[in-house]
């Protein structure tokens, strides 16, 4: 299965991705570090990022903002044509 964790380098996001990584599924991550512009430098999340990333290998981060309709919609789509490629 693939999935797709918003917020994916958050507290809940991380957690949630390790759950379905180690389910067997493929992570796909939407998080554009915004809590650094909420918090500041302590807020960043990138070093958590870069944990999931070395310890999950079919996890991929991708830095988009979830309010932002098109971008998600592009993920979307090009996520599921990919899958149909596979397939193929
Ligand atoms: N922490 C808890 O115990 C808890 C419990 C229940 C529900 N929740 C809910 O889960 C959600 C996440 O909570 P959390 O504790 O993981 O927060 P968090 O701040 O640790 O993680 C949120 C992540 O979302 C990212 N983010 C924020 N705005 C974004 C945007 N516009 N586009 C892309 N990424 C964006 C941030 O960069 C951050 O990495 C919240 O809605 C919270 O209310 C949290």
């Amino acid at each position: 299965m693939k999935v797709v964790v918003t917020g994916s380098s958050g507290l809940m996001g991380s957690e949630a991705l390790t759950a379905w990584h180690e389910a067997g599924s493929e992570v796909v991550g939407l998080d554009n570090n915004m809590r650094r512009d909420f918090f500041g430098a302590e807020g960043d999340t990138s070093a958590n990022r870069d944990r999931l990333r070395a310890a999950c290998p079919r996890f991929r981060h991708l830095s988009v903002d979830i309010r932002d309709r098109a971008a998600v919609s592009e993920v979307f789509a090009r996520e599921r044509l990919m899958r149909e490629r596979l397939r193929t």
